[in-house]
């Protein structure tokens, strides 16, 4: 669990090990919104803050690729704008269509107001 308030790894930014780590956006980013969309490598992640804490699905619907992320999310969940199949914001469960979850980035790290992402976790 890593909040914004989290700063994980304070020593200094040489201390993130950039090749399990990359940048993702600033605290202050998402903060603005709640949530917002990245392409990192080859990763769509939509990162998003949900009671309190930071957290990252994929961007990408199961269902046929669709944005999760284009609107704001309601209600605890995000509904695709293609179709609109709802994902859960706890995990990135898939509620329209069970057994078809998002993928969830757990690991994250905040240090001096930027996160980062392990995409391999
Ligand atoms: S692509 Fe998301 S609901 Fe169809």
């Amino acid at each position: 669990m890593i909040t914004t308030k989290d700063t994980k790894n304070t020593a200094n930014d040489a201390s993130i090990d950039t090749n399990v780590y990359t940048f993702l956006a600033t605290v202050q980013e998402l903060e603005k919104d709640g949530q917002l969309t990245r392409w990192v490598e080859n990763h769509d992640i939509l990162l998003y803050i949900w009671e309190g804490q930071i957290k990252a699905i994929s961007n990408i619907c199961r269902h046929f690729g669709g944005p999760v992320g284009y609107r704001k999310h309601k209600d605890g969940k995000f509904t695709c704008l293609w179709h609109n199949w709802q994902f859960s914001c706890d995990d990135g469960a898939c509620e329209t269509n069970p057994g078809t979850p998002l993928r969830q980035y757990t690991d994250l790290v905040v240090q001096n107001g930027c996160i980062y992402i392990n995409l391999l976790a």
